[in-house]
């Protein structure tokens, strides 16, 4: 990252008066465009209904790099790879992630993604070493478990309804993830796979908080009367101060246990059966790092905040995707078969061994990317590189730019069919020259279980890239594959409503969800000739259509 001075620091007020000025005199006044970003002019409700998607049709319109602009605010969406790897990588300390900062600083205060820059580079430092391998390693074990108690759960509906059962499984998924990061982040099991509580109850809707702040332009939270005034804001005080006092709970425990033992030993030896193996364990046991309880709680809030819809939201489109495609789920069944067999507890070995499950996820984050857009602003002035179809843009200091991982992972420039779900398309390379500075997608660079940015030269970002890139990348995968590759191999799933219509009512905030969840028709697996001598018929049995609610 080099010295922390080379980065300029965040707009003083007098700064973004002048920036929102001078954007109202181009836009209305002058009506003159940047030479090589045009702007894009329309519905301002059209826009806020469906975000993400509608600048994939202003970028099929205007190109890779264009302009948003709106009042005072004038965003540049960019759908380029080059200039993409340009902001994230190459001058990643010319940007913040402004906008997005300041919608989240009140609910994740100083945790990694809001941060300002000196408690970021601190706070990065000592959380990137929490993912360590044996850390990992232990965690499939809390994947499997987590999983084995959602199939029982499961199971258990299926007996009560005759073989079959409708279930929402967006909402299976998150309660999933939600028991997963728990256990993992600082050893709290919400059990919500299960059961329901106030403070699970608070979790979603600061979820849904998070969500309905990210849409909304004006950050009325920051007047602080409002908070004791609007039902909602004050819901979320009320909320946050539940979740505020369970985690400061947890870390105090954490404290006044913590451990004389020299953890890097320890880790060394047998984390498999070390008590508690949580992220928060590590970072209070941590030789040299002094963290406030405060700290401490605003980066564990952040990680249940990131893994949680993240991962949630993967294992659902991946479903989605799988059930319209039975010769992919045959094969995805042979190679777990293969490789798991009837085990509910794979090995880290064992999982390596799966090709295309990973592959499933990948194109699955692809067609879904989980967050569609990354949100940056330029603290200096910056020329951006010609790159696919923009001219050198340059940007001042101030300016707010969305980079569109949607349009990039759909890009007609960037792949084969961009459309398609084809898995099959991460063993195959793909390039385009007119695309300059893009070396194209090319599987051999991919390493680790999952291709990556630098497989395809940052024209997919799962994870994001750069110095800010995500820490849970390695963890978010091996959970999501434990559970795609049980769920797959345990259960027949029909897919009961109409793939149009979820794909006409996408809605999107952090992540991308289905309006009234995924309503799939579960009932255990049939294997060859169980399937033939079968006389269920699921399609027309007497249960109940309507999903069994998670209150
Ligand atoms: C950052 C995606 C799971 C923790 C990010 C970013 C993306 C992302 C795209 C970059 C955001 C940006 O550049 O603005 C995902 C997806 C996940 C997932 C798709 C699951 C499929 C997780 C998990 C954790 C986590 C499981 C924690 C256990 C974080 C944190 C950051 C981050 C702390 C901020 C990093 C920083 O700014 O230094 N994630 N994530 N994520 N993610 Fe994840």
């Amino acid at each position: 990252l080099g010295d922390s001075t080379d980065k300029p620091g965040p707009l003083s007020t007098m700064e973004w008066a002048k920036v929102w000025f001078d954007n109202i005199r181009q836009t209305y006044v002058l009506k003159t465009e940047d030479e090589y970003a045009p702007q894009a002019s329309g519905d301002i409700a059209e826009l806020q209904g469906a975000f993400p998607f509608t600048l994939y049709k202003y970028f099929a319109k205007l190109g890779a790099v264009y302009t948003l602009a709106f009042g005072p605010k004038k965003f540049y969406v960019v759908s380029d790879p080059v200039v993409a790897k340009h902001i994230l990588r190459r001058k990643s300390l010319l940007y913040d992630k402004g906008m997005l900062a300041d919608i989240l600083e009140g609910i994740m205060g100083k945790g990694l993604i809001p941060a300002d820059f000196e408690t970021w580079k601190k706070r990065r430092r000592a959380i990137v070493p929490g993912f360590h391998e044996a850390f990992l390693n232990r965690m499939i074990r809390t994947f499997s478990d987590c999983t084995t108690r959602m199939k029982s759960r499961i199971n258990g509906e299926i007996d009560r309804g005759k073989g079959g059962v409708v279930l929402d499984l967006e909402a299976e998924y998150c309660s999933l993830a939600l028991d997963i990061i728990g256990i993992a982040v600082f050893n709290y099991d919400f059990n919500s796979v299960t059961s329901m509580n106030p403070i699970i109850k608070a979790v979603y809707r600061m979820l849904q908080e998070a969500e309905w702040r990210s849409k909304f332009l004006i950050p009325i939270w920051n007047v602080e009367p409002l908070n004791w005034v609007v039902p909602r804001l004050r819901a979320f005080r009320e909320d946050q101060k539940l979740l505020n006092d369970t985690l400061d709970g947890l870390i105090e425990q954490a404290v006044s246990s913590k451990s004389s033992e020299d953890l890097e030993q320890l880790v060394q030896r047998d984390y498999d059966n070390v008590n508690d193996p949580s992220l928060l364990r590590y970072l209070v046991d941590l030789r040299g790092e002094e963290a406030t309880c405060t700290q401490l709680r605003d980066d564990l809030m952040t990680m249940l905040i990131a893994g949680h819809e993240t991962t949630a939201s993967l294992l659902t489109w991946a479903t989605y995707l799988i059930l319209q495609r039975p010769d992919l789920l045959e094969r995805v069944r042979e190679e777990v078969d293969e490789v798991l067999g009837d085990s509910d507890a794979p090995t880290w070995a064992q999982l390596k061994q799966l090709e295309l499950v990973p592959r499933i996820l990948a194109e699955a984050l692809r067609l879904y990317p989980q967050p569609p857009l990354l949100i940056r602003r330029a603290l200096a002035e910056d020329t951006w590189p010609q790159g696919g179809g923009s001219g050198r843009v340059s940007v001042k200091r101030g300016s707010d730019i969305f980079i569109s991982v949607w349009n990039l992972h759909r890009s007609p420039d960037l792949w084969e069919n961009p459309l398609e779900f084809d898995p099959d398309r991460w063993t195959r390379p793909y390039s385009n020259p007119a695309v300059k500075g893009w070396s194209g997608l090319d599987p051999a660079r991919a390493n680790g279980l999952f291709p990556n940015e630098v497989a395809a030269d940052f024209a997919f970002l799962p994870f994001g890239g750069g110095s800010r890139k995500c820490v849970g990348d390695q963890f978010a995968m091996l959970e999501s594959i434990v559970a795609f590759a049980v769920a797959m191999r345990d259960f027949d799933m029909v897919l009961l409503d109409d793939p149009e219509q979820i794909e006409r009512e996408l809605v999107t905030g952090a992540t991308i969800h289905t309006k009234d969840g995924l309503r799939v028709r579960v009932s255990p697996r049939r294997k060859g000739d169980d399937r033939a001598h079968d006389k269920t018929d699921l399609s027309h049995d007497d249960t109940d259509s309507k999903p069994k609610q998670r209150s």
